[in-house]
């Protein structure tokens, strides 16, 4: 069967339906028999402790994994035909962690190499200036201002990807998540490995990557208080299996959640704020850039 069908070309935030998802791992059952629903527009937030098997979930959606059974619809279409790059064309974009990759670029080239990886014009239009080639520079150019505005990047340009902070990295990552124009957004942990005063400033953040982008999100976070934040519904996943879904305010009382929340890593618990740091350096600043006050996180 040929990948025709009629989701491609819809616009807007899409509706995801995973169903009875099995992936297994020669005999380790990475997800087992797993349900999510995301309803167009919304921010679904996936927690679980490690190894539970959100990012292989993650992995099904973007089409990296096949899955054993179960299926995974896209505005009621299965996308089981189609490979990750079609996906991609479909509007499913997993998060970028690639502005990494380019340390030498700067932050505007960066983004215009984004664009460009999901709005292709063909080189020979654009070095004859063809004027649908000039319209969609424009159109380009456009984009990347107002994203650049909003995410507060403007002063950071010019600057270097390998100079920058981690959390101004990831500030970066979302702006290009916004100009790849997701339907459907899969968010891996955006806030790992940054300091928790930086985690926090990613709540306004990703509430804007939503309202720019006017896309459905499912977001994978160990900060259980920010994804009870942000989402208007929680899923949490333990050894493969969904145990408890509902808004976060159900999922907050379920007994079988708080089982598998407490059985989560320590690093979890303590980011979440359900057991104290452990000797907690306030000073004790993973990325602390310097001169992060001028840096788009934490401001
Ligand atoms: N390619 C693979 N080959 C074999 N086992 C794998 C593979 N990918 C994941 N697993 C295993 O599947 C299980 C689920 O892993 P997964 O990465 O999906 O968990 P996770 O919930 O994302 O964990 P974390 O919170 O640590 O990121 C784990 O036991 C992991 O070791
Ligand atoms: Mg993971």
């Amino acid at each position: 069967m040929t990948p025709t069908g009629s989701t491609t070309g819809t616009t807007g935030p899409a509706r995801l339906d995973v169903e009875g998802v099995v992936v297994a791992f020669g005999g380790l059952r990475a997800v087992d028999r797993a349900d999510l629903c995301a309803e167009p527009g919304s921010i679904v937030g996936l927690i679980g402790p490690n190894g539970s098997g959100k990012t292989t979930l993650l992995d099904v959606i973007s089409g990296l994994v096949g899955p054993q059974a179960g299926s995974v619809r896209l505005d009621g279409e299965s996308l089981v035909e189609y490979l990750p790059e079609e996906r991609v064309n479909l509007g499913v974009v997993r998060s970028f962690q690639d502005c990494r990759l380019f340390p030498e670029l700067c932050v505007e080239d960066v983004l215009l190499l984004t664009q460009d990886a999901r709005r292709p014009v063909g080189v020979l239009s654009s070095t004859l200036q063809a004027p649908w080639a000039r319209r969609s520079e424009r159109s380009k150019r456009a984009a990347l201002e107002q994203v650049m505005g909003s995410f507060g990047l403007v002063r950071f340009r010019r600057h270097r990807i390998a100079h920058l902070s981690t959390g101004t990295r990831r500030v970066v990552d979302l702006a290009s998540i916004v100009l790849a124009r997701p339907r459907l957004l899969l968010l891996d942990e955006p806030t790992a490995g940054i300091a928790q005063r930086e985690a926090e400033a990613f709540v306004p953040l990703l509430r804007r990557l939503h309202e720019l982008a006017d896309t459905t999100i499912v977001l994978v976070e160990h900060d259980v208080p920010l994804v009870f934040e942000l989402c208007s519904k929680v899923v949490m996943m333990e050894t493969g299996a969904v145990v408890s879904s509902g808004t976060p305010d159900q999922v907050r009382r379920d007994p079988r959640a708080l089982a598998a929340y407490l059985g989560a890593s320590d690093e979890a618990l303590a980011v979440s704020g359900a057991v104290p740091v452990p000797s907690a350096d306030p000073e004790g600043d993973a990325v602390a850039p310097a001169g992060g006050a001028a840096e788009p996180v934490g401001e």
